[in-house]
């Protein structure tokens, strides 16, 4: 499955400063730590460099797009159609689930090919300078079902 997880707040706001917007919300950390954990994870490299999280992300294979390659063999290094990169990843790797995890112009960019679409959404209203389109991200998915955690609901989308 190639999926996608992120979190938007009230505003569709997905960062600011190359960071989450919103303060640390345990649960949507929890939730995106058990459906990743021992995954494929996938990302631009503005999120790889935003000092909210690790990089790589542990236990995890990470999969970076960039047009500049890092000097390291840890990590999955790709350039180019990303539609393409990640079947070829969930081809090589098809024990797991590959999960874009952003930011907005990855999951964009990786649309054709997602199946399923975790997003969070966080209560309440952030200062942002990163957003998604929504409407045109979820086009094509169905509402699946949702679940309410503390400050945050996750809904789960599948693709009609
Ligand atoms: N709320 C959430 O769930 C969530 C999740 C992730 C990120 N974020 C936030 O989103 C913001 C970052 O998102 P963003 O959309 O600006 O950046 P991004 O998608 O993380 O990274 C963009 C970079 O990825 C590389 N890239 C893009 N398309 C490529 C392609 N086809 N081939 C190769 N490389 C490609 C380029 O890097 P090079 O310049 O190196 O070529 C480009 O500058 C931050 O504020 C972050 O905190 C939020």
């Amino acid at each position: 499955m190639i999926g996608a997880v992120f979190a938007v707040d009230k505003t569709n706001g997905m960062g600011y400063e190359n960071r989450l917007s919103w303060p640390h919300n345990p649960d949507d950390m929890r939730h995106f730590k058990s459906l990743t954990d021992n995954q494929v994870v996938a990302m631009g490299k503005r999120t790889w460099s935003s000092s909210d999280m690790p990089s790589p992300l542990p236990n995890r294979l990470n999969v970076l797009f960039t047009n500049n390659f890092l000097d390291r063999e840890d990590i999955f290094q790709a350039r180019g159609d990303i539609p393409t990169a990640l079947k070829k990843v969930q081809m090589q790797h098809a024990d797991k689930n590959v999960f874009v995890i952003g930011g907005p112009n990855i999951l964009m960019q990786a649309k054709p090919v997602l199946q399923r679409i975790y997003l969070t959404r966080i209560d309440g209203e952030y200062m942002n300078d990163t957003y998604i389109d929504l409407d045109m991200f979820l086009e094509g998915f169905t509402y699946k079902k949702s679940l309410r955690l503390t400050n945050c609901t996750i809904e789960i989308y599948n693709k009609t």
